[in-house]
């Protein structure tokens, strides 16, 4: 039998790559990061001065240059996690800038864009057993997925989780930056033309405002466990 595809959506920085990822780890699947195709999409455009800022993006230089950017994840024996390559180049650390975070959402309402990165999310999960991770994974991606999760999680503990991250990487940022950045790529998400966030209607919530790691994951297991069992008769 087909391993599951498991789409995992919802709003930034709600631990959504975090809990995809230790379900692959645990049920042995695929994890995609969706969001950071979009991320190198927004990173090709700085580096090649197709944005300089987010008022000043060159949408058609974006869509022209779609045929030349080659994104690919590589799974790393050492690390033990996927890392995705723009061009050939290792860039997982350069896509979480806060230049990426105040532009990507900018890249990603470009309908061609889309179009590419579903195309290539399609082919990376059409062999089912893929944990993916995104805002439109079980609406656009993949609307037959076996199970489909929306993440929310109080503003304020959100803010709190990516300042904690950008500063564990070294990065300096001021607290109601990164909350206003949140805010703003939320709203962006949401009020997009093209496949906006939204809960999928068989969407189960997960609100992780109060919950650790573990027990969202043991949460999700016992989910899955028993959608296996229903899928086995
Ligand atoms: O998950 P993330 O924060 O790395 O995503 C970066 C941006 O990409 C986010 O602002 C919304 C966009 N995105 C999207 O539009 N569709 C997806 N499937 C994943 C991400």
């Amino acid at each position: 039998m087909k391993g599951f595809t498991i789409a995992v959506d919802g709003f930034s920085s709600t631990g959504k790559s975090t809990l995809a990822k230790a379900i692959a780890r645990e049920l042995g699947y695929k994890y995609v990061d969706s969001g950071a195709m979009y991320r190198a999409v927004a990173l090709y455009g700085i580096e090649n001065g197709l944005i300089r800022s987010d008022s000043e993006v060159d949408v058609q230089g974006i869509v022209d240059a779609l045929e030349f950017i080659k994104i690919e994840f590589q799974y790393n024996v050492n690390s033990g996690e996927s890392e995705i390559y723009l061009n050939g180049k290792e860039v997982e650390k350069d896509l979480r800038s806060m230049e990426v975070n105040s532009v990507v959402s900018i890249v990603s309402s470009i309908s061609q864009v889309r179009k590419a990165m579903v195309k290539d999310q399609q082919r990376m999960g059409s062999e089912g057993s893929v944990v993916m991770d995104g805002r439109d994974i079980g609406t656009v991606v993949f609307p037959n997925a076996e199970l489909k999760l929306y993440m929310t999680a109080d503003p304020d503990i959100r803010t709190e989780r990516r300042y904690a991250e950008l500063r564990s990487k070294g990065t300096v940022v001021d607290r109601e930056e990164v909350k206003e950045n949140l805010l703003k790529r939320d709203k962006q998400d949401q009020e997009r033309l093209d496949s906006p966030l939204l809960k999928a209607d068989d969407a189960i919530e997960l609100d992780n405002s109060n919950l650790n790691e573990k027990e969202q994951l043991i949460w999700v297991l016992e989910i899955i466990a028993k959608r296996k069992e229903k899928a086995l008769g």
